[in-house]
């Protein structure tokens, strides 16, 4: 294989055989392939596109770089929820032990926040104990007898999206929908999944241009699941403000555990519904909408699935009393209320502009090896629409110190808009969001 003649016509706008992206990426992987060239070919795909039987193979190549695991013993269906990225989006952390209380293994690979949105490795961190880092061996054990294990990418799985993802992320070449469909689906397919529910962010916070882009995407992981049995469904959800009320690390956790004791916010606990309700369909155990919401209720009353999530804790090395009393997470050194600075209605909550500015406050990374404090963030009750009055509280600073409060107050000084009219937000559920299902 001459990979120079490999970049020149993708450069150039042709194709590469199935044969042709195995061997490159096996090479690339083995380190006969220098990463000069495979940028060079990130960047001609990045600016060519690749076409379905393309991305299939490469998607396919990356996941035969690793290890994969074998689930089917277990007997029932195997469902994971994967999202874009969002800012407040804790909806893994409820979803997980909900879903699998119900009867449906989840085994879940999270990753760390990337750009201004957050992930769910760095939340699980904040709980104190917590270990992600499972390796296949122990994440197989953990399903087969609690049926959910919460778990990082391991050196064993997908280790060429490891290497293309960072490559990616220094050649400026993440947003191109064949690479990011091949490196999320690398990884969820070596889940041995049955099922898996996508929650494409849609809106300011999103790192998805516009609606066709989110359309490719769908379309894009769907047809790699279906050849490999595993039903995709895609819905489409607002990121143009955060979800739920709490943006940071322990303060998600807290907010995911409340969820879980049938006290979330509205606006999180539709979201989470409408996810696990595709999940628990494409799980086998609910027959329609209805039946999921009725079902996953029960669990959340009955406290079936906040007894999931002690379990998966206690498994996982955590401090499973975490879920009677959050007030074991770690807490902030100084917090204070910030208050609406005239009345109206609410007209934005910007999401990035709270990412970036839990990054500043330490509850984030600008560099992979950054530490990351888990008690910063923000609680922000105000939502596009409401109406406020001058100087009602409508969000809390919480930070390490006075010089992290000012810098909360200016981020919410600069997200939250105020302003005479009503303006129309995205629904939670946008428009457009469709099931689609696998083909084998
Ligand atoms: N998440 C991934 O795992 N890969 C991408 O390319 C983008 C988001």
């Amino acid at each position: 294989m001459l990979t120079t003649q490999l970049i020149e016509r993708k450069r150039d706008g042709g194709r590469l055989d199935p044969d042709e992206w195995r061997a490159l990426i096996g090479a690339y992987v083995a380190g006969d392939v220098p990463d000069y060239q495979m940028a060079a070919m990130l960047m001609a795909v990045f600016l060519r596109g690749l076409d379905g039987g393309e991305t299939a193979a490469l998607t396919e190549s990356m996941l035969a770089s690793g290890a994969q695991l074998s689930l089917a013993h277990l007997g029932v269906a195997r469902v994971d929820k994967h999202s874009t990225g969002g800012v407040g989006d804790k909806t893994s952390l409820i979803l997980a032990p909900l879903v699998a209380s119900l009867g449906v293994a989840v085994p879940m690979i999270s990753g760390r926040g990337l750009g201004h949105t957050g992930g769910t490795l760095d939340k699980l961190d904040a709980i104190p104990g917590m270990r992600s880092d499972l390796t296949l061996g122990q994440a197989r054990a953990q399903l087969e007898r609690i049926g959910c294990a919460l778990m990082g990418q391991t050196r064993e799985i997908a280790p060429a999206d490891r290497r293309l993802y960072g490559l990616r992320d220094a050649t400026a070449t993440i947003d191109a929908v064949p690479l990011i469909a091949s490196s999320i689906m690398s990884k969820k397919l070596a889940e041995d999944l049955t099922g898996l529910v996508v929650d494409i962010k849609l809106g300011s916070g999103s790192f998805l241009r516009d609606l066709d882009q989110a359309h490719a995407l769908a379309d894009t992981m769907t047809a790699l699941g279906a050849a490999h049995g595993c039903t995709v469904v895609a819905l489409f959800t607002a990121m143009d403000r955060p979800l739920g009320r709490a943006v940071g690390n322990a303060l998600e956790v807290e907010e995911a555990i409340h969820s879980l004791h049938g006290e979330g916010p509205p606006d999180l606990m539709e979201v989470t519904y409408a996810l696990g309700a595709e999940m628990l369909q494409v799980g086998g155990v609910a027959r329609d909408d209805n039946d999921a919401r009725r079902q996953m209720q029960g669990a959340i009353s009955s406290g079936a699935a906040a007894r999931k999530f002690q379990e998966v804790i206690e498994a996982q090395g955590g401090n499973a009393s975490v879920v009677d009393d959050p007030a074991v997470l770690p807490q902030a050194g100084a917090c204070e209320l910030f208050e609406a600075p005239r009345r109206g209605f609410v007209t934005r909550v910007e999401p990035r502009t709270i990412g970036r500015a839990l990054i500043a406050l330490g509850g984030g990374r600008v560099r992979p090896d950054d530490h990351v404090d888990p008690a910063v963030g923000f609680v922000i009750t105000a939502k596009p629409g409401d109406r406020v009055t001058r100087g009602e509280p409508i969000a809390t600073v919480f930070a390490s110190d006075d010089a992290g409060i000012e810098l909360g107050r200016a981020a919410l000084r600069t997200a939250i808009e105020i302003g005479d009219q009503p303006v129309d937000a995205l629904p939670l559920i946008v428009p457009g969001s469709r099931p689609r299902l696998a083909t084998s």
